[in-house]
């Protein structure tokens, strides 16, 4: 399969080596420093685009892509307020769009095991639920698209939670995300559930950026002739 790789820093540079090994090739590499080099022409020489840039520039690269007809598999967090914008322009264009917070398998087999445990504790309204997340110190966003995305399935399932916010709070319908950044920490998401009798929690720690570069490799191979827009769990098919 042919791939644009657009964003070469420590996840561009991992996927191209996961992606080599699995017999694809990289044939446009976009970083900040040949921007110009992203033109209509060169992204259509790809059959699927993965995008690891940063906040404040994916939604463009993932627009261009679409608007090019080129799938797009995107792993940049942080703006996530415009994806139905991308979603619908997907489906306008006939092309194929992942995001995904986290591609990592282990981490999306903890989204399923998060889901479930939030669903057991809705009727005990003894548990009172809190996140936590460590990153590197040059991560851009706080809290993590991950912790975004866990915090989001508990809301989902546990009524007594209205809403998260990055801080501790007191105000019983928060649903409180802490964030801490310490090197070289990959990442490392908890979800914990205290009462006064005991504690519950669930961790997941990376233990390297391996399994994020898989995990869009393997989405960027699925996405491959697809249409409109999927997520890690129909990749993995959890
Ligand atoms: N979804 C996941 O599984 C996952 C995993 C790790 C990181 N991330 C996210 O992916 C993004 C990138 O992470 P990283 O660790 O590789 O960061 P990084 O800072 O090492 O690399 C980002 C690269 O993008 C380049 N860049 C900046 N603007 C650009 C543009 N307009 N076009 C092309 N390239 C541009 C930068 O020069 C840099 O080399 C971040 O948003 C991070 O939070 C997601």
């Amino acid at each position: 399969m042919n791939i644009a790789l657009i964003g070469y820093g420590k996840m561009g540079k991992a996927i191209h080596e996961i992606a080599k090994e699995r017999g694809h090739e990289a044939v446009l590499i976009i970083d900040a420093d040949n921007l110009s080099d992203l033109t209509p022409e060169n992204i259509r020489k790809a059959d699927v685009a993965i995008e690891f840039t940063s906040p404040h520039t994916a939604y463009n690269n993932v627009k261009f892509c679409l608007e090019n007809k080129v799938p797009v598999v995107c792993g940049s967090t942080g703006w996530l307020d415009k994806l139905d914008e991308m979603k619908a322009l997907a489906t306008e264009k006939q092309t194929g769009l992942i995001v995904a917070s986290n591609f990592s398998v282990g981490v999306n087999i903890f989204f399923e095991v998060n889901k479930r445990l939030a669903q057991l504790m809705n009727g005990q309204s003894n548990y009172e639920v809190t996140l936590k997340e460590i990153h590197h110190t040059a991560k851009k966003d706080a809290p993590s698209g991950t912790a975004i995305s866990l915090a989001e399935q508990v809301l989902e399932e546990l009524g007594r939670k209205d809403k998260w916010v990055n801080e501790e709070s007191a105000q019983p319908g928060d649903l409180s995300i802490i964030s801490e950044r310490i090197d070289p920490a990959p990442g490392t998401h908890f979800v914990k559930y205290s009462s006064a009798i005991d504690d519950i929690e669930i961790i997941h720690t990376a233990h390297n950026r391996t399994g994020f570069a898989l995990g869009a490799v393997l989405a960027a191979e699925f996405l491959k002739n697809k249409v409109g827009f999927f997520g890690m769990k129909e990749v993995l098919n959890l």
